[in-house]
């Protein structure tokens, strides 16, 4: 397979969802570019309308006028997070310090996924929280006054860390976030760039209550999560160079293309610039034989979302893959160690699985087959790009769920391949 060609992939998620969040709850007017257009921070935008935030319709250029802290209101209605974890818990922080009651819904696999890791601090903090079925939404959260905190975190979590600064900011309380391993740092970086007082260490951070945000004005750069399926593309062909403009390239995110380096391909950073606080670069991707590798638990939280990818990789150059330390992988939008194991025997690779992680063992012939995505998104794009590979026919049985964090897959890689 030759390839060729520059692609710009949509706005990161993570930052698209904390602008809408930081830009609501802003005084004055913020102006956001590139936001991501897709269902998971449509759902983040519904929630927050709900809440009583003047959200325009998405598109490429928005403006917000915040409602300042306690401008937000009790919701008529049930919260709908759809798909998007990070939304129900980024927003469970907001609900937790706001003085009244919301309940959080979601579809059958956000349902599933472990609500109490955010509800603990919060709860400590002074928040009640209701539950119907187990650690799951539906979730009912009473909010009011609530207290500082400093809480350390099991998983590293984002999303817990997150909550637990906005519920902070909101309440005008002191908060500190200890965490095992260095989580994605989108909020403190961002709360940072609007003037609130963050100490941001390597696995602690702290945050000063301020009185007001500043309005963000950002352009919200490329998806890493989402450059990685034309960066696979890019170090899989036969021939050819790919490259990814604009893409964000915060350290906390970059574990996929430097576990590709390991491996031996060649992916390099050019026209490297910082907007609001991120450092974006055009990624230069070129075919290389790879080889083996092995991630262990400190390589993990900087590629989390690009494990199945991962896996897909190693399956497709033949070579050995041991993913440990991974458990956190079985808590997403599927059990995503489970569902890439079973997906890669399906079209004839050789994995195991383990608690924490699996393995792929190399030597391979085509890989032909249907794919079962369980509606998650990230196993239809990873598995989607080694289905352009030549010699491989893979079937994905749910094409459309990309659109939960990048709905224009299929037709930005058809474009790279020759
Ligand atoms: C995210 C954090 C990660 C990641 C998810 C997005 C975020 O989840 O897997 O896709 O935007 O904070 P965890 O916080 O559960 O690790």
């Amino acid at each position: 397979m030759k390839v060729r060609g520059t692609v710009r992939v949509p706005g990161d998620k993570s930052i698209s969802h904390r602008a809408l969040i930081c830009a609501s709850l802003a005084s004055g007017e913020s102006r956001i570019s590139g936001i991501l257009r897709s269902e998971d921070v449509a759902s983040t935008a519904t929630v927050l309308r709900s809440l009583g935030a003047a959200i325009p319709a998405l598109s490429d250029d928005i403006s917000i006028e915040g409602t300042g802290f306690g401008g937000f209101r009790e919701p008529g209605l049930a919260l709908q997070c759809g798909n998007s974890g990070t939304t129900a818990r980024l927003l469970a922080g907001v609900a937790a310090a706001s003085p009244f009651t919301s309940r959080f819904e979601g579809d059958a696999s956000l349902s599933r996924r472990p609500m109490k890791r955010v509800a603990e601090p919060l709860i400590a903090m002074g928040a009640r929280f209701e539950f119907e079925h187990g650690d799951g939404l539906p979730m009912t959260v009473h909010g009011g006054d609530l207290a500082g905190i400093a809480w350390n975190t099991r998983a590293a979590s984002a999303q817990t860390k997150g909550a637990i600064l906005f519920a902070g900011l909101l309440a005008g309380v002191g908060v500190t976030v200890r965490e095992l391993r260095r989580s994605r740092d989108h909020t403190e970086r961002m709360l940072a760039s609007l003037g609130v007082p963050m100490a941001i260490g390597e696995t602690t951070v702290s945050l000063t209550p301020v009185s007001e945000l500043e309005p963000l004005r950002m352009a919200i750069p490329a998806d890493p999560s989402s450059a990685a399926y034309p960066v696979a593309l890019g170090a899989l062909a036969t021939e050819g160079e790919i490259r990814i403009s604009g893409t964000c390239i915060n350290p906390t995110r970059t574990g996929f293309l430097n576990a590709l380096n390991r491996m031996g391909a060649s992916v390099r950073f050019t026209e490297k610039r910082t907007v609001a606080g991120e450092d974006t670069a055009t990624i230069v991707v070129l075919p290389r034989k790879l080889s083996g590798i092995r991630i262990g638990a400190d390589d993990v939280p900087s590629m989390i979302d690009e494990l199945p990818l991962l896996a897909c990789v190693a399956a497709a150059s033949g070579v050995d893959l041991e993913v440990s330390g991974a458990e956190e992988l079985r808590v997403k939008e599927s059990d995503r160690i489970s569902v890439v194991v079973s997906n890669l025997r399906a079209i004839g690779a050789v994995a195991e699985e383990r608690r924490d992680g699996f393995k792929v063992s190399g030597g391979r012939g085509a890989l032909r087959g249907k794919v079962v995505t369980h509606g998650d998104h990230r196993i239809a794009m990873a598995f989607g790009v080694i289905g352009w590979l030549d010699g491989n026919d893979i079937e994905i049985d749910d094409r459309d769920c990309v659109a939960i964090s990048y709905p224009g897959f299929w037709s930005d890689l058809a474009r790279l391949v020759e």
